[in-house]
């Protein structure tokens, strides 16, 4: 089928790719044209595992293009999937004139009937206004059919998330516009795809398709993020007890994951939650809720705990140094998770702020958000090497989980330090071993 993607974020850019490695033919369009002239050049502008060598693929078969012309790419698919940013407005609802001026774009470019699939994550009802606003500036010459088909990608995997999905949700108004979305997912659907990722595809559960309400499948998109957003709190809520009662957090939460109605995963207790979807999702869902007079009461909680994540690591710097100004430290890891060059809304970068501010000398280093992060931080130091930035380190602390420093050589890193002090926003390592090594040792919900 021909697809468009308007919006070539990471959730544009992947789905365009994976559509496109899947069998279509897809073409993206950007309003920032230099990332259009890049994507030509063969460049990837955002860092993701298998993406630039799906790209590549694609575009030498030729099933992938990119142009700055919007008019182009909306009349080229016979679907046009919307994937531009939602960002939050101050009061912590999503600014959506980004989808505004996309339908706008579509009514007054479209020569033929299209089905609008809405990807960015929007707040329940923005598919109905879409439908009015499609209607409204098309005067008549449209025939659009509009669905909302929420993505569950999670930056660092979001390739092998496309290919093997636990559930495919489409809301929409009618069944035909159900099947023509069927028809695009049905390489994924039927597993008839190369797939990128694994030489042979772990024999997991094939995808569900789910159809539901466009207003469902919108809420089911804020629902999910929440609900993990919420365990990761109920986690660091409990770790706080755990410190307080002298339990280990992690022989906790694997006791309780083990129950399947509550399972292991997102229980991962530390400096809490980033990034570009939980923080303003989380956010949003509460601003939609409090428009129809619902207190969601325990959402507020969630966030205010995880913002107390960082008060929290703070303290524990400050205990362990006495005094912060003038310290010498070295900050592992600036994303807000592993595997990715994404620092929006990234615990560290928080941390590094208020060190500075504090007066501390910070090295930072991370294996892909370097560039990034020195743009916001002139004052920091910063190095690929976490052996450099232990050079004199009076602390080393540790806010993002990359594998990398799991496994590092802190006998060496010893060597180099002015004291061996780890304070570790993940729990990386075995207290005990650490101890071993000679090392202080601080880490949440295991003292
Ligand atoms: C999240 C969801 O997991 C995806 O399903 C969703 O599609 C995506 O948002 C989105 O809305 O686009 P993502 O933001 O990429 O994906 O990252 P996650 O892997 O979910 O992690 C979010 C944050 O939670 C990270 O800062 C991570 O370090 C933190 N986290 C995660 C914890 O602190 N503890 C945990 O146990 C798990």
């Amino acid at each position: 089928m021909r697809l468009s993607v308007v919006g070539c974020g990471y959730v544009g850019l992947v789905t365009g790719a994976c559509l496109a490695e899947a069998g279509h033919e897809v073409i993206c369009t950007d309003i920032d044209a230099g990332r259009i002239a890049q994507l030509r050049a063969g460049q990837v502008p955002i860092y993701e595992e298998h993406l630039d060598r799906i790209l590549a693929s694609a575009g030498k078969a030729g099933s992938i293009s990119y142009t700055a012309d919007a008019g182009e790419a909306i009349r080229f698919g016979d679907a046009i999937f919307i994937c531009v940013g939602t960002p939050p407005r101050s009061d912590g609802s999503a600014d959506l004139s980004a989808i505004d001026h996309v339908a706008q774009q579509i009514a007054a470019e479209a020569r033929s009937p299209k089905l609008v699939v809405e990807k960015s994550t929007v707040p329940a009802r923005t598919g109905l206004e879409l439908q009015r606003a499609l209607s409204a500036y098309s005067r008549g010459n449209g025939g659009f059919r509009v669905a909302s088909n929420p993505e569950f990608l999670r930056e660092g995997t979001a390739v092998e998330d496309f290919f093997h999905p636990d559930r495919i949700v489409v809301g929409v108004e009618d069944l035909a516009a159900a099947e023509q979305l069927r028809e695009i997912y049905r390489p994924i659907l039927e597993r008839r795809f190369e797939c990128p990722v694994h030489k042979t595809c772990p024999d997991s559960q094939r995808a569900e398709f789910l159809v539901t309400t466009i207003s469902s499948a919108e809420i089911i998109k804020h629902a999910s993020n929440s609900f993990l957003a919420l365990k990761i709190s109920y986690a660091n809520a409990l770790s706080d007890l755990c410190e307080k009662l002298g339990a280990n957090v992690e022989e906790v939460t694997h006791a309780m994951g083990l129950d399947p109605r509550i399972g292991t995963q997102f229980l991962r207790a530390g400096l809490g939650f980033g990034g570009f979807c939980f923080p303003k999702d989380i956010q949003a869902f509460i601003s939609l809720a409090s428009t129809v007079g619902v207190d969601f009461e325990i959402l507020k909680a969630a966030e205010r705990v995880n913002k107390q994540r960082i008060d929290r690591f703070l303290e524990k710097i400050s205990k362990a140094l006495w005094v912060v100004k003038g310290k010498r430290l070295a900050v592992l890891g600036l994303a807000f998770k592993a595997n990715t060059d994404d620092i929006r809304f990234a615990p560290a970068l928080e941390v590094v702020r208020r060190l500075l501010e504090e007066g501390a000398e910070v090295h930072a280093c991370d294996p892909e958000a370097l560039e990034k992060a020195k743009k916001q931080f002139p004052q920091a130091s910063f190095h690929q090497d976490p052996y450099e930035a232990f050079e004199g380190a009076h602390a080393a602390l540790v806010c993002t989980e990359w594998s990398v420093y799991k496994n590092l050589d802190w006998e060496r890193a010893g060597r180099v330090m002015a004291r061996k002090l780890v304070i570790d926003g993940r729990n990386l390592y075995s207290p005990a071993k650490m101890k071993q090594l000679g090392f202080e040792y601080v880490s949440f919900g295991r003292e």
